[in-house]
């Protein structure tokens, strides 16, 4: 491991490269990146970084809201299949119709999502910015794709908007029902639970904390509280088992797992920098419309 990482270190430097990775992401990943952050985070720095290459520790719809932001550069997927569920839950037809059955009305896409539903939307928006995002539309109705969850919590925070929602939500973060989180609030009665707005409506209203996945991080850093039960992946506690190691801190679900984020490990990113792979590409014109959406989203935030 350690001549792995030595090797990866000298491609980054021969290559003028720089590694973007997800809180979700294994600690052997995060070990080796520049820039470990949320979603919001890791746009913003592939929007205005300086290098050639960028390699993403991530999953598709992230390296290729990097590629759109920065075309000139080389984006890196280290793992071709690190996909999101529900990013593919909804295509850019689903959107068209949406948008003749709501005339008039704006789309707000959810980060995650592909290149050609970026096209088709108005803005886009993260789990940290999306009630700003919406909240800064002048229309009353909005067009929200495609979590469900992460639109119910926005709707309950913006009681004069309506959201018209896309029935997708994340296979992970639905997993934890209202039922774990009273049953760990029963046995840590002092802990204090975060949770994604990836979760589903009844998880979100018992939580003392709701936020992106830096936002967990940065309240768990920084509360009084000795345990901290956390409803998100699991790759959030790598940043607050090394932060704050005197503090107990548990899932509120043993599957909080993300199969496609753990798909990264440094011999794919040493891998991808060696040979080149898997580079993603967004055709300009679709890149463009996309952009559009995105820029958009990091001026309003
Ligand atoms: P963040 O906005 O916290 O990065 O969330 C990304 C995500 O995909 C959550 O499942």
């Amino acid at each position: 491991m350690v001549e792995l990482i030595k090797n990866i270190e000298k491609l980054k430097h021969e290559r003028n490269a720089v590694i973007l990775a997800h809180n979700y992401q294994l600690e052997e990943v995060q070990q080796v990146a520049d820039y470990i952050g949320d979603s919001f985070y890791l746009s913003k720095i592939a929007a205005k970084i300086e290098c050639d290459v960028i390699v993403f520790g991530g999953v598709r719809f992230m390296a290729e809201t990097a590629a759109i932001l920065s075309p000139d550069k080389v984006v890196l997927l280290p793992e071709p299949d690190a996909g999101c569920p529900l990013a593919d839950t909804i295509t850019d037809e689903d959107i068209r119709s949406l948008k003749r059955e709501n005339p008039g009305a704006p789309v707000v896409c959810y980060i995650n999502s592909s290149a050609e539903v970026k096209a088709e939307s108005d803005v886009c928006c993260t789990s940290s910015n999306a009630i700003k995002v919406i909240a800064s539309l002048p229309e009353r109705k909005v067009i929200f794709v495609p979590d469900e969850n992460l639109g119910k919590y926005v709707a309950r925070q913006l009681p004069d908007k309506e959201l018209v929602l896309w029935q997708g939500c994340c296979v992970t973060h639905a997993k934890v029902k209202a039922s774990d989180i009273l049953m760990m609030r029963a046995k840590y009665p002092e802990a204090k639970i975060l949770v994604h707005p990836e979760c589903v409506p009844a998880v979100v209203e018992l939580a003392d904390f709701v936020g992106s996945t830096s936002d967990i991080i940065r309240y768990a850093e920084s509360s009084d509280a000795g345990v901290l039960l956390i409803g998100t992946e699991v790759g959030v506690l790598n940043a607050l088992r090394i932060s704050r190691p005197e503090k107990q801190i548990l899932l509120v679900h043993p599957g909080l797992v993300c199969p496609n984020m753990k798909k990264t490990r440094l011999q794919s990113i040493f891998e991808a920098l060696e040979y080149n792979r898997h580079r993603i590409r967004v055709e300009e014109t679709l890149a463009e419309k996309a952009r559009h959406a995105i820029t958009r989203m990091l001026e309003v935030s």
